[in-house]
């Protein structure tokens, strides 16, 4: 069976690092949060480098039943629980809209996206 989405969190050069201003965020902590989202066999968890959008750090890229998510700024675990409750209802439900709280979260960039484009 294919999964039906996959998930980039960006841990590349300025992603997770507070040098540049992001918040710090683990990957190991990423990597259990996930892993407790019940999502296995359904949505894959990678880690990559950098994915362009820096100044948006922290970025995730999610592509999903076809579609593709930009998210930026989650910048806290609590955060990311919320993305990965979105993953389980739009799993279920392809094109679930986002809520709210990830509305604000959500940009277009390579590739297309919802939400504002960044300059
Ligand atoms: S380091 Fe994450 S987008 Fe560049």
């Amino acid at each position: 069976m294919v999964d039906a989405g996959l998930m980039f969190a960006c841990f590349g050069c300025c992603c997770g690092h507070t040098t540049n201003g992001a918040a710090r965020i683990a990957r190991p902590a990423t990597r259990r949060v996930f892993d407790a989202a019940g999502l296995q066999g359904k949505v894959r968890l990678a880690f990559s480098e950098c994915l362009g959008p820096c100044s948006e750090a922290n970025v995730v890229f999610l592509y999903l039943h076809g579609r593709p998510l930009w998210f930026r700024r989650i910048n806290s675990l609590e955060l990311f629980e919320a993305l990965l409750a979105y993953v389980r209802a739009a799993v279920a439900a392809p094109g679930a809209p986002l809520p709210g709280q990830l509305t604000a979260h959500s940009f277009s960039w390579t590739g297309g996206g919802v939400g504002p484009e960044l300059a």
